[in-house]
C-alpha cells in the first residue's frame, strides 16, 4: 500500500499501457476494500449525491424508487442513469457491468418483466451478498449475480442484448478487457448503455500513477 503518510505508491505501468500481475491484484483489493465499506452504506462517501438522493436526481423513474427496498438504495452510488439512454423491453435478457447492491439490478428486472432476465457481476464479495440479500427480501426472481475476480464476464459470447454499467469502468485496471469482454457477451445488435466519470483535470502529480488514484 502506500510508503507512508503522505505518500503514495507509484504502480509501474508497461510499455503497453498495461499493469503488472502484481499491480492488477493491488488495484483490486484496494478497490474492494473501498466497495465493501460502501456496501454498508454509501452515505458521505462521494462528493455527488448517492443514495435515494442520487437515484431522484439522476431522474431514475420515482415510481420505481419508491417501489425499491431501502436496502438497495443505501449503498446506491451510480453516476448516471443508464435506463435514460435506452428502453430496455420486455423479455430482454440485461447484464449488469458491476451490478454493487443492485439497485439497477432491480430497475432492469423491472423493466424486462418476468419473461426476461437479469444477471449482475461484481468484484466484491460483500457488494454481491448484499445485493443477493435486498433482491431476495424483494422476492425477485429473475435476477441471478455472481462474484467476480477480473474483467472476464462469466457467460457465453452473444448472450445479452443490453449491457448496462453506471461508474465501473472508471474503476477497471483493465479497461481494453472491459470493453472487449462486454462486446463478447453482447448478441449481434446488443446495446451498451453506460454511465461514467471522467477527470477534466489533471490529478495532483504525487497521485497520477499510483495505487491510491484508485480508491480516490
Ligand atoms: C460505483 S459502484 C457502482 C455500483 C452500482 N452500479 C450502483 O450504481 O450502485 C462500482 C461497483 O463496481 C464494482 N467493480 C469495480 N470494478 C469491477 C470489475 N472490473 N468488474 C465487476 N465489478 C467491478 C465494485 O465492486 C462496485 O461494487
Amino acid at each position: 500500500m502506500s510508503d507512508g503518510p503522505g505518500k503514495c505508491r507509484p504502480l509501474n505501468i508497461q510499455k503497453n499501457g498495461t499493469f503488472s500481475p502484481e499491480d492488477l491484484k493491488e488495484i483490486r483489493n484496494v478497490m474492494r476494500n473501498k466497495y465493501a465499506e460502501i456496501s454498508i452504506s454509501s452515505a458521505g462517501r462521494f462528493q455527488y449525491p448517492t443514495g435515494r438522493d442520487g437515484a431522484k436526481a439522476l431522474g431514475y423513474d420515482p415510481d420505481i424508487i419508491k417501489s425499491a427496498a431501502p436496502g438497495f438504495l443505501e449503498s446506491f452510488c451510480g453516476v448516471g442513469n443508464p435506463f435514460s439512454l435506452g428502453e430496455i423491453q420486455n423479455g430482454e435478457v440485461v447484464l449488469d457491468f458491476g451490478c454493487g447492491a443492485g439497485f439497477d439490478l432491480f430497475v432492469a428486472s423491472r423493466l424486462v418483466s418476468e419473461t426476461g432476465r437479469v444477471c449482475g457481476v461484481d468484484l466484491t464479495e460483500e457488494m454481491v451478498k448484499r445485493a443477493k440479500l435486498n433482491l431476495a427480501s424483494a422476492h425477485v426472481s429473475n435476477v441471478e449475480i455472481k462474484k467476480v475476480d477480473s474483467e472476464d464476464i462469466p457467460y457465453a459470447d452473444h448472450t445479452f442484448d443490453v449491457v448496462i454499467s453506471n461508474g465501473v469502468i472508471n474503476l477497471s485496471p483493465a479497461k481494453n478487457v472491459s470493453f472487449r469482454e462486454i462486446y463478447r457477451v453482447l448478441k449481434s445488435g446488443g446495446r451498451f448503455q453506460f454511465a461514467d466519470v471522467v477527470s477534466e483535470n489533471e490529478l495532483p502529480a504525487d497521485l497520477t500513477g499510483s495505487l491510491e488514484a484508485w480508491s480516490q
